[in-house]
């Protein structure tokens, strides 16, 4: 599997530290965007831990995944300074412009990963939101369907 390379990378990185687990994960996160299922058995294994003490770990942290991310990734700010601002409308404006009902998260044509956030330290420009990782501010609907259309294109 594709996989396996990042996973023995992050291993033979890693796997000597004590408390080696968490920067294994996030190792092979990095390396491909999430924890495939597969890598949980060759971790256990290298790290002397049971399969379902790296589960457990999976999946208590939140920001590990567990599927493949979308190619693209929109992330809006929903905390108090952006809600001022119009934060609210502004992620109704995008999820109706990417097909995303209740919590599903990814947009119905399967190319960008929406998520809410909670202050990105950019409040004076609220309302903000990552667009690929990357800090964005005084984001407008406008501004939005520039960047969907841009991310689909
Ligand atoms: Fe949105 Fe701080 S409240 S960036």
């Amino acid at each position: 599997a594709p996989y396996v390379q990042a996973v023995a990378e992050a291993l033979e990185r890693h796997g000597e530290q004590p408390g080696a687990l968490l920067p294994v994960l996030h190792a092979i996160q990095d390396a491909l965007g999430f924890v495939p299922e597969g890598a949980v058995a060759p971790i256990a294994e290298a790290l002397n831990l049971t399969r379902a003490d790296v589960h457990g770990v999976v999946s208590f942290y939140h920001e590990f995944r567990r599927t493949p991310p979308a190619r693209h990734s929109l992330r809006l700010c929903r905390a108090e300074a952006c809600q001022a601002m119009g934060a609210r409308a502004l992620e109704r404006h995008a999820c109706e412009r990417l097909g995303i009902h209740d919590d599903t998260h990814r947009s119905a044509d399967g190319t960008i990963d929406f998520e809410p956030v909670y202050c990105l330290g950019n409040c004076a420009l609220a309302p903000a939101g990552l667009v690929d990782g990357e800090l964005r501010g005084r984001l407008t609907p406008k501004a939005l369907d520039t960047v969907i259309d841009a991310m689909r294109a």
